[in-house]
């Protein structure tokens, strides 16, 4: 094992906010993982080609064996500075169990697995969004979002999304929260810290297919922006670094709003 390196894990590496995020950080290990090995090849050929010290393993979120091999490799080539646990799919997703298990099953699974290798300093950045503000507490929903591996956890929440995907979307996003909440002492009895981003509209492929399914929508977001757009990846990239570095050192448990301000007018609005 080579302990020297501390590396950065960043899921959903090929993605958007990924990709922005693997480049805040020129000079340090990064290990990216995402869906296909195609996708992770083509990012680690691109991000090598601009400087970056970058490998990169495929591993299917929701398998338990594909994050095992992420864990070994990980571990075989340095300690853990950070997981980025980007990837996740949105509202567009209209099988509502596949959102379930990708957003919300398998954070829990990434959050367990990546406890093993956390050590004093480690950081757990999750992302969530700023649609997880819009639901409120219920503690019979919230009960099942924090166990989202309990067989009758995905039925329970099902009865408050009307068989909406968006919907959906914006309940597993708060069990993204819950479950850091869940984790916040676990972590920090090795030192380490466990945190949540939640963007608000931001301008990657996620964004644009959702853009495409409700142009209107998208639009009133922007309008409602209080800075009059939409967010850019590197917007949320750099809160993601500030989050990892060392002047971080005392922020956990808790979720850190990169929404422009346009949740607030969202809340007024509905
Ligand atoms: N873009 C936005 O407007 C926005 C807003 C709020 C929250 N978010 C959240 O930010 C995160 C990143 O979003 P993005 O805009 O970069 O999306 P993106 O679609 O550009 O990237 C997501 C990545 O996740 C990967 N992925 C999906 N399912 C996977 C699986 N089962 N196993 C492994 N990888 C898988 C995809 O291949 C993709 O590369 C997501 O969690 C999303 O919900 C995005």
């Amino acid at each position: 094992m080579n302990t020297q390196k501390k590396v950065i894990v960043i899921t959903g590496g090929a993605g958007g906010i990924g990709q922005a995020c693997s480049r805040t950080f020129k000079n340090q290990p990064l290990i990216i993982t995402d869906y296909s090995q195609a996708k992770v090849d083509e990012t680690v050929k691109i991000l090598s080609k601009e400087g970056f010290d970058v490998i990169g393993i495929a591993c299917d979120i929701t398998s338990k064996e594909d994050i095992e091999k992420l864990i070994k490799f990980v571990a075989d080539n340095g300690s853990l500075k950070a997981l980025i646990h980007t990837a996740g799919v949105s509202g567009t997703v209209k099988d509502l169990k596949k959102l379930y298990t990708i957003d919300l099953i398998a954070t829990e699974l990434l959050i367990d697995a990546f406890y093993n290798l956390a050590e004093r300093e480690s950081v757990a950045i999750l992302l969530s969004s700023m649609m997880a503000h819009t639901v409120t507490v219920n503690e019979k929903y919230d009960e099942a979002l924090i166990n989202p591996q309990a067989p009758e956890s995905f039925d329970i929440v099902s009865q408050f999304v009307n068989n909406d995907s968006d919907t959906m979307y914006n309940f597993v996003k708060r069990g993204v929260l819950l479950l850091s909440y869940k984790n916040v002492d676990k972590w920090g009895g090795k030192g380490a810290r466990i945190v949540t981003v939640s963007p608000g509209v931001i301008e990657t492929p996620m964004a644009l297919k959702a853009a495409e399914e409700h142009p209107e929508r998208m639009e009133m977001i922007k309008q409602a922006t209080p800075l009059k757009r939409n967010g850019k990846p590197e917007d949320i990239a750099d809160v993601v670094h500030f989050l990892t570095s060392d002047a971080a050192r005392f922020i956990t448990g808790t979720d850190i709003l990169v929404d422009g301000g346009v949740i607030q007018n969202i809340k007024k609005m509905s």
